[in-house]
């Protein structure tokens, strides 16, 4: 097994128009890590996790997956030439994105949805995607939801599609964007538990998050965004317990307020 990391990001910049919303992102992250990003609204944490697999083009510096560039034929170029769609799709195909608003489509069964990255890159014949996207339902508790429609799930139901979606292309690192965010408070566990089994079972990640005990149960690295940079990085036992920079503590005070108020507070 190679050790280069899995993912890795060198000064990454991205800017829509005059608005550079990313400015010099580094991150390394190797295989079993659990890296969650978090940061005000607006720091960039979806941008930066959208450039991670290309579904932005980042217009800065370098993303760099198994020792492969993603997005372009050369580094370090002034005039950057774009790859080949096919070469793109190559490189990227051990990551798969779980979406804060879930993207299900409405007019295919949970089975359709969850198939049709395997059915669409041509990987797998219908019948072995139904297969592996059956074992993927199954892996987040919800096969007997094969033949149902997105509609009649509720919220963290079709999260946890979501989910099986990604994993059915059996992916070496997920990337996940405020995976609960979107979700009625009593619908947000049964995601996270899904997501906690998946680290469990040594998945890679990197998570924007809001959940911060969560995130300071389950990380390896936390990473604090704003205004496209990043603030502070390092273990979550740095970051929620010894803060180094007033932005970040100011962002935590909330969570800190709260947590003095319950039962759990820091694991
Ligand atoms: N497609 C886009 N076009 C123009 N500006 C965008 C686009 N997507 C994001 N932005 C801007 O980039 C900045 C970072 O956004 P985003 O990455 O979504 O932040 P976060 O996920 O941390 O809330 C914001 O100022 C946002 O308005
Ligand atoms: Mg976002």
């Amino acid at each position: 097994m190679s050790s280069l990391p899995i993912l890795e990001l060198r000064a990454v910049g991205k800017s829509y128009g005059a608005n550079r919303v990313l400015k010099g992102i580094d991150l390394t992250v190797q295989r079993g890590e659990i890296v969650s990003l978090i940061g005000p609204s607006g720091s960039g944490k979806t941008t930066a996790l959208r450039c991670m697999n290309f579904l932005e083009a980042y217009d800065e510096g370098e993303v760099w997956i198994k020792g492969q560039l993603l997005g372009y034929r050369s580094a370090g170029r002034t005039e950057r030439d774009r790859d080949s769609e096919k070469s793109i799709a190559e490189v990227r195909r051990p990551v798969a994105m779980v979406f804060q608003q879930f993207n299900l489509w409405p007019h295919m069964t949970v089975l359709g949805n969850v198939a049709a990255p395997l059915v669409l890159s041509k990987k797998a014949g219908k019948a072995d995607a139904h297969k592996q996207a059956l074992a993927a339902l199954t892996r987040v508790g919800l096969a007997e939801k094969a033949n149902a429609y997105p509609a009649s799930l509720s919220g963290g139901q079709q999260q946890r599609v979501g989910i099986a979606r990604a994993l059915a292309i059996e992916p070496e690192v997920m990337l996940l964007d405020e995976p609960t965010s979107a979700l009625d408070p009593e619908l947000v566990e049964e995601v996270l538990s899904v997501i906690r089994s998946l680290a469990q079972d040594g998945m890679t990640m990197v998570m924007v998050t809001h959940e911060m005990n969560f995130a300071a149960k389950i990380s390896d690295h936390v990473v604090f965004m704003e205004a496209g940079k990043i603030v502070e990085a390092g273990p979550p036992e740095q970051l929620f317990g010894n803060t180094r920079t007033p932005r970040l503590q100011q962002f935590l005070k909330p969570w800190f307020d709260r947590s003095l108020t319950s039962v759990s507070g820091v694991a």
